[in-house]
């Protein structure tokens, strides 16, 4: 039977171009190198996770759907540790909060750059990480929206060409945090980039930017009537300024 991805998924997988090898980060149910393993061609299709149990039902998995085929290999571990460098083309890590994501990529720079792609899908906080990779001059191929079960997704799809090595660590991190704390427009920019592409062409992005301009609308109002929460006014006015323009009620 073959393996049918959600919306969300199948889109990271459309960037695995023909013939590329990839190891799948966090994968958790493995569903992503299931799909390519029965594809064929991506030699070799690596899943890995640091949970044991994930892992394993993973495995579990990959064995019924691929009855007689190669089933990807397995490795129990923490990001990148699990892979030899240059091992694979591509790099999914999916599913997990920008700042995670960041600690993986971080971990060993130089490691990190040894891999061609990655594609990469922030449960938050993904104006942090498109920060540090213009800062590191990845490139970024493309970035798109994805509708699943009630809530949208960022894919970020970027190329390691051009990036440059260097010592990354805690301190820039928190130096990033604070170039946003300083100044809430420009996060609202990073948070919400020009150029995100919707890949169904059916008007999701819009449909996203509109969602979180009414959910910016909510919190401004709950924030003008609790005194304690004013702090935070100043980034969500940012983000509703930046919301508005996207959706072109404001210049
Ligand atoms: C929410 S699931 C996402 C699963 C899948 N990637 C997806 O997008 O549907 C996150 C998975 O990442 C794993 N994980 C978290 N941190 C990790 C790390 N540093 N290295 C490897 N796996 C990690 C967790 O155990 C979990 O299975």
């Amino acid at each position: 039977m073959a393996v049918r991805l959600s919306a969300r998924l199948s889109q990271i997988a459309s960037y695995i171009g023909a013939g590329e090898s990839v190891c799948d980060v966090g994968t958790d149910h493995g569903f992503i190198p299931i799909f390519l393993a029965e594809q064929g061609g991506h030699d070799p299709v690596i899943m890995s996770d640091v949970s044991k149990g994930s892992l394993a039902k993973a495995v579990s998995d990959a064995e019924e759907e691929l009855s007689g085929k190669d089933i990807p290999q397995a490795r129990l571990g923490d990001g990148l540790d699990v892979l030899e460098p240059g091992e694979v083309d591509d790099i999914v890590i999916a599913g997990m909060g920008g700042l995670q994501i960041l600690d993986i990529m971080t971990w060993d720079f130089v490691k990190t750059l040894s891999y061609r792609k990655y594609i990469l899908q922030p449960r938050r906080d993904s104006a942090i990480l498109r920060k540090w990779l213009e800062i590191n001059k990845f490139t970024i191929i493309e970035q798109c929206i994805v509708p699943e079960n009630g809530r949208f997704s960022e894919i970020l799809c970027v190329s390691t060409d051009g990036a440059e090595a260097r010592d990354i660590g805690f301190y820039e991190r928190k130096t990033l945090l604070e170039v946003f704390d300083n100044d809430p427009d420009l996060l609202a920019r990073y948070e919400y980039p020009d150029g995100l592409i919707d890949p169904s062409e059916t008007g999701i992005e819009m449909r996203y930017f509109n969602s979180e301009l009414d959910k910016s609308l909510i919190i401004i109002d709950k924030i003008r009537q609790n005194s304690e929460a004013k702090d935070a006014l100043d980034l969500h006015l940012a983000r509703l300024r930046r919301l508005e323009k996207l959706c072109g009620k404001k210049n």
